[in-house]
């Protein structure tokens, strides 16, 4: 099964879609993007990554080229054609191709992209056992809401993690843990299921609001309120959540052992009720 593209209105293989060296995406990091899964051949939460996508826009000033409508046809299509079942479907728009200069061009028509690729589930046994994190110093700029493609802070930061033998390191920020370089993070601390509240200083992840949904409604307290280091560390439990990151139980903190060292009984409730949501 082939690995598609749909750039600036045509469909084609992967390997065949080319970009000008003159896009803004290229030269400035000008652009965004959204990152959607399919499961079992459905766009999952379709609505809430194309609301998401327009914030974005707005907030750079970028136009969403297509209609509401017309982006679900072509999301359906690059799905359908991409023929995998479980897919991840990546939608990049850039402020277009224009001689470089930092101020907005005139003219430029803005590049839209969209990729379908096949998912490539995280290892059973890192979701069985549970996964590490570090804390890192968070040096990204003051809107982490805008899902910007500029995301040099957070490939340094993940290339850290990986390099450490961890799965994801949390930016922290004036003495709070905020999320990581590709996911929210959630802790049980003293039996209150607590995650960072939205603001310019997060992403709002469309995985985190389900998964507050999903806890709530099974009778926890879910409370949003910042978490420290040493609130994380003294925690009974951790995970991570994000669109292909899912829920991941995390049973390490810079080296310090989470809870009994192993998955903790929220978290696996939590990931039995969020598979029932994605294959329901
Ligand atoms: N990342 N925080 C950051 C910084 C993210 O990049 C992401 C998602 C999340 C989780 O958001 P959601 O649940 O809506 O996927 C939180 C995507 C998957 C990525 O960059 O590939």
């Amino acid at each position: 099964m082939p690995n598609i593209a749909f750039l600036n209105g045509r469909f084609m293989p992967l390997a065949q879609a080319k970009v000008s060296v003159e896009d803004r995406g290229f030269q400035f990091g000008d652009g965004i993007y959204e990152l959607i899964r399919t499961y079992d051949g459905r766009i999952f939460h379709m609505e809430d990554h194309l609301r998401r996508l327009e914030q974005s826009a707005r907030e750079l000033g970028l136009p969403m080229v297509y209609s509401k409508t017309r982006w679900k046809e072509i999301l359906a299509k690059a799905s359908s054609r991409g023929g995998f079942p479980d897919a991840k479907i990546y939608i990049q728009i850039t402020r277009g191709v224009a001689p470089r200069d930092h101020s907005f061009p005139k003219k430029a028509r803005p590049t839209v992209l969209v990729t379908v690729r096949k998912m490539l589930p995280l290892s059973s046994e890192l979701l069985e056992k549970g996964g590490a994190v570090i804390t890192v110093p968070d040096i990204r700029w003051g809107r982490c809401d805008v899902k910007s493609i500029n995301l040099l802070p957070n490939i340094l930061a993940r290339q850290k993690a990986r390099s450490s033998g961890a799965f994801e390191a949390l930016f922290v920020r004036d003495g709070l843990v905020l999320e990581g370089a590709g996911s929210n993070v959630f802790a049980m601390i003293q039996g209150r299921l607590v995650t960072p509240p939205k603001g310019p200083a997060i992403l709002a992840g469309i995985t985190r609001d389900l998964v507050s949904e999903l806890a709530r409604k099974s009778g926890d307290s879910v409370v949003e309120t910042g978490i420290t280091p040493v609130d994380l560390l003294a925690a009974e439990e951790v995970f991570l959540t994000g669109t292909t990151t899912e829920i991941l139980p995390i049973v390490k903190v810079d080296a310090r052992t989470i809870g009994d060292g192993r998955p903790g009984k929220t978290t696996r409730r939590l990931i039995h009720l969020f598979r029932q949501a994605t294959r329901p």
